[in-house]
This record gives structure tokens, C-alpha cells and sequence, in this order.
């Protein structure tokens, strides 16, 4: 029986990944490399210096940088990024996800936050939304990032509540790829084929509700 609710932030309860993508193509465009969707999504999830290694990669630049010239580079970034956060209000919240929270809650649920983002606490404060979340695992804690299981496991642990007892909600392919390593039952929500490892798949958050989740679980006959 599942328990314990594991959420992604950025795209899941917000849609940050757009200002992850504007800040991120900003320092594309300064170095030079062009831009596409597949390296877009390739970046979803993954850790702030792991994109920017795959950015560099994507533009065969990867060994024209130093290793304090790639830290001022993400530096910059985050500099951008957290300039749109700071745009950001409780209007930003996703339709239907804080009526989810409150459905969690209310039934008993535990929940946690699994954001491979250092700025998540910055991001649920202008949400609105730091009380919901007393279990944030702190991504400076990890070996390992998204597709590895190890933040979907530390997330089960700080409510303690086995993997197995653990849904967790997740935009990024990398992101339900750890959920299933983890061993926790997948939510995606976003494109069905981008996410397709996932038990079960939403486009809208807005369809993301208790009810739902019951339904399609039991008709896959978890
Ligand atoms: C994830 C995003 O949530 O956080 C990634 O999906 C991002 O795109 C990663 O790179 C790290 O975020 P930050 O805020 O620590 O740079
Ligand atoms: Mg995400």
C-alpha cells in the first residue's frame, strides 16, 4: 500500500524548466552553441554542472574550458535563473497540484521533496508552499544524480517509508527512470512517449488527483 508521496519540483509543481531552459540558453548563445529540443529535455533533471557538461558536449566544446571557467559559467547561469525565480508567486503553482498536496495531507500521506535543485527551498518559499514540504532531500548530500535511484531513496527514508510504500511524481525522463530503480511506483507527467517507463503518465496536472492515480493503478493491478 502506497503511503508516501515524492515530489520533482521544477515541472512538476511549477514550470521552472522554462527558466532553467532561458537561462541556460543564454549561456549557450555566449559560447556560441546552438540550441534544440532533444538537448532541452536531456537537460531536465539532471544537476546544475552535469547540463552544463552536456551542453558543452552537445556544442563539441566540452574540453575548451577550464574547470573555473565551467563554475563561472554555471555561476552566470544561476544568476539568470534566480532572477525569474524571484518572478515567481503562489499563482505560479501548477493547476491542480497544491489541491493534491491538501488531498496528500488530509489523507495521512507523507511527502517529499526529490529536486535535484539547489535553489528548491527559494523556489516553494515564493510559492508558498515550504509548509507542505518538511522532507526536502538536500541535493549536495547525493553521489549520484538523476537517473540514479539514490535521491528517490533518501527521500523514502527521510519519511520513513520503504521504496515499495512510495509513488513519486517526476516530469523528466531521467527523473522516472530513478523512481523505477528505486523501486517506487512512477507518476510522469508530461509527453506519454518522453516518459513512457512511467506506471502511469499525465499530460496536465490538472488530471494528477488521487482518484486518478487509484484508477489507473488498479487497472494496471498494482
Ligand atoms: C532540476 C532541473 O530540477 O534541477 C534541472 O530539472 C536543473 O534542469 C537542476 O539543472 C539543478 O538545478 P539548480 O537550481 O541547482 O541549478
Ligand atoms: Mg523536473
Amino acid at each position: 500500500q502506497i503511503k508516501g508521496a515524492i515530489f520533482d519540483l521544477d515541472g512538476v509543481i511549477t514550470d521552472t524548466a522554462r527558466f532553467h531552459t532561458q537561462a541556460w540558453r543564454q549561456i549557450a548563445d555566449q559560447v556560441g552553441i546552438s540550441w534544440d529540443d532533444a538537448l532541452q529535455e536531456s537537460l531536465k533533471g539532471i544537476g546544475r554542472m552535469a547540463a552544463l557538461e552536456l551542453i558543452l558536449k552537445h556544442g563539441h566544446l566540452e574540453q575548451n574550458f577550464t574547470q573555473g571557467e565551467k563554475e563561472r559559467l554555471a555561476t552566470e547561469k544561476n544568476q539568470h535563473y534566480l532572477a525569474l525565480v524571484d518572478t515567481l508567486t503562489p499563482a505560479d503553482i501548477l493547476p491542480g497540484m497544491q489541491a493534491l498536496l491538501d488531498d496528500l495531507a488530509q489523507k495521512g500521506y507523507r511527502i517529499a521533496l526529490a529536486s535535484a535543485s539547489k535553489n528548491a527551498p527559494r523556489v516553494l518559499q515564493n510559492l508558498g508552499l515550504t509548509a507542505y514540504f518538511p522532507n526536502v532531500v538536500d541535493p549536495a548530500t547525493l553521489t549520484h544524480g538523476k537517473p540514479d535511484p539514490e535521491i528517490f531513496v533518501k527521500a523514502a527514508a527521510s519519511i520513513h517509508l520503504p521504496p515499495a510504500a512510495c509513488m513519486g511524481f517526476e516530469d523528466a525522463a531521467a527523473g522516472v527512470a530513478g523512481i523505477k530503480a528505486a523501486d517506487e511506483v512512477a507518476i510522469g507527467i508530461g509527453d506519454k512517449c518522453e516518459l513512457r517507463a512511467a506506471d502511469v503518465v499525465f499530460t496536465q496536472t490538472q488530471d494528477v488527483t488521487l482518484p486518478h492515480i487509484q484508477q489507473a493503478m488498479n487497472r494496471r493491478d498494482f
